[in-house]
């Protein structure tokens, strides 16, 4: 029997509606416009692919964009100070630095700059701490919509085993995290998992992100799992995710494709996080204020 295929295009759209929405109610009741700063360094033709999606997933939404393009030459200290200074502005709710920067730039040093509270890719050492600690934060988008695919396919995750393929800090790991949050039981496999395909196996939950092409097959999968791939890799065939799909989707209960599964779901969790740092921004400068009345 042949597998629910999970539509990430349809669910992104859905998400991205909603919060268009939320957007529109939040100026209604007196709100500012959420706002998001992009930062792109470089020509890597990719990436400016993906922030001009982002960047009109934010008109759509009704949320303003401020866009940064710096030259490939940009020196790490300059990128930090803009970074620094984005932080600063008031007008400014979100801030996404585009990854990867160009190799003499180091991300960690890049990350470390962007303010927490308009961290809306959710890396920054203060989100990952809070999320590990089971506290409110911004969530990494791509991991925050692999949990809005499941729910939509209806899986249950109270309870189930859930076994992630990766543990990556852009992925692999706020996973673990947003599993044990709905009371999944979690395992973490990796390059060193001794019996990956039995591992996996015992999964209700399959999440594949590792970035290599078709590793998991049928015999990774138990039946009637859910298979989520997060893998895009580009190869001579085309674009292929980490599950190999004809062979998986024969033995899962429900599976992503790719493309069009967990890709599009990225853009629309930004859009929702944009709107989260801009309430929580603005909740905070009305506490300020009540501070400020009360002294
Ligand atoms: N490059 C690839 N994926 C991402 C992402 O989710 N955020 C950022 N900032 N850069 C990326």
């Amino acid at each position: 029997m042949s597998a629910q295929i999970i539509d990430g295009k349809q669910v992104s759209s859905e998400v991205r509606e909603r919060v268009a929405g939320e957007v529109a109610g939040f100026i209604a009741d007196g709100g500012h416009q959420p706002v998001l700063a992009t930062v792109l360094v470089g020509d890597d033709p990719a990436s400016h692919v993906y922030v001009a999606n982002k960047l009109k997933a934010c008109e759509a939404a009704g949320i303003g964009s401020v866009h940064h393009e710096l030259p490939a030459e940009t020196s790490e200290r300059d990128l930090i100070t803009l970074v620094r200074a984005l932080g600063d502005d008031d007008g400014i709710d979100g801030i996404l630095v585009q990854l990867p920067p160009p190799d003499h730039i180091d991300p960690d040093a890049v990350i470390a700059a962007i303010n927490p509270a308009k961290d809306v890719d959710g890396l920054t050492a203060t989100n990952a701490g809070l999320l590990a600690g089971g506290r409110p934060g911004l969530v990494p988008c791509t991991p925050a919509g692999v949990i809005e695919l499941l729910d939509h396919a209806g899986t249950p995750l109270e309870g189930a085993e859930a076994v992630i393929v990766g543990r990556s800090n852009l992925v692999g790991r706020p996973l673990i995290s947003l599993l044990l949050g709905r009371n999944a039981t979690v395992t973490a496999a990796h390059s060193r998992t001794r019996d990956l395909a039995g591992v996996c196996r015992r999964a209700d939950v399959l999440v594949a992100a590792v970035g290599v092409p078709e590793l998991l097959g049928a015999d990774h999968v138990k039946p009637g799992a859910t298979v989520i791939d997060v893998g895009i890799n580009r190869t001579d065939d085309g674009l292929k995710g980490d599950v190999d799909f004809e062979a998986a989707v024969e033995v899962a209960g429900a599976i992503t494709p790719v493309p069009g599964g967990v890709g599009p779901m990225t853009i629309a969790m930004l859009m929702a996080n944009t709107l989260t740092a801009a309430r929580a921004r603005s909740a905070s400068r009305a506490a300020g204020q009540a501070r400020d009345h009360a002294v």
